[in-house]
């Protein structure tokens, strides 16, 4: 099954953590897309130039591409070192797309999506600025999922120090964590936050609780 990549960041880490699964590349303008990877991906310089080719994109970027899934890695829905992020039924591909970004970059095992919302839309790709490629992202089922689970609720507990094989569950936007992964998770944690905020932002939180596990680490 083949993703669409939609804007220049997309497809710069579809080609440098999976290079092999890049089908297309395309510009509307190849010689400003090269020049713009230049400036933003010097490491990537000479693929991109050897595989960008004249195409249509309505990024801000004008850069296209096409690229395989990589194949499921379900695995880390029950052996890991780093923590798992769950995002409970996300209705907002951007904001599924930004968790998956600081998932990757704080040094999650994986991302697995609950919910209708296809992990691997377009949007959420985007969202992520391709970085779906480093690391396993999959939708789940809660029966799958294997290890103790902490679930991030404004009301939890403290957040404490976060084990490194932890099943870290973040709530949607409207309705935060389902009763289902309430009744599932060993604890309910929370983020301390100046009275009178309600709350923060899924990635926001899911990235304050990534970084103090992986500062502590
Ligand atoms: C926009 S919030 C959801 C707010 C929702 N109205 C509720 O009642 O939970 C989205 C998710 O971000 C996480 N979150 C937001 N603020 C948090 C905080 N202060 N501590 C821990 N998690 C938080 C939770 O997982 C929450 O379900």
């Amino acid at each position: 099954m083949t993703v669409t990549l939609e804007g220049f960041h997309a497809v710069k880490h579809a080609l440098r953590f999976a290079p092999s699964l890049v089908r297309r590349v395309t510009a509307v303008d190849p010689s400003a897309a090269v020049a713009l990877c230049e400036q933003l991906a010097p490491d990537l310089v000479t693929v991109f130039a050897m595989r960008v080719a004249e195409g249509l994109s309505d990024h801000p970027t004008g850069v296209a591409g096409v690229a395989e899934r990589p194949a499921e890695d379900r695995s880390v829905l029950s052996r890991r070192t780093s923590p798992l992020v769950v995002l409970d039924d996300p209705r907002h591909p951007g904001n599924a797309g930004a968790a998956i970004r600081v998932a990757a970059a704080a040094g999650a095992s994986g991302v697995a999506l609950v919910g209708p919302l296809d992990p691997w839309h377009p949007a959420v790709v985007r969202g992520s600025a391709g970085l779906h490629f480093a690391l396993p992202v999959l939708a789940a089922g809660v029966q799958e999922l294997d290890g103790p689970v902490w679930a991030l609720d404004a009301d939890g507990d403290p957040l404490g120090q976060v084990p490194d094989g932890v099943v870290l569950v973040v709530g949607s936007e409207r309705a935060g964590v389902s009763p289902e992964l309430r009744a599932r998770a060993e604890r309910v944690v929370s983020l301390p936050m100046t009275p009178g905020v309600s709350s923060l932002n899924l990635a926001t939180a899911l990235s304050a609780a990534l970084y103090a596990w992986r500062l502590r680490a």
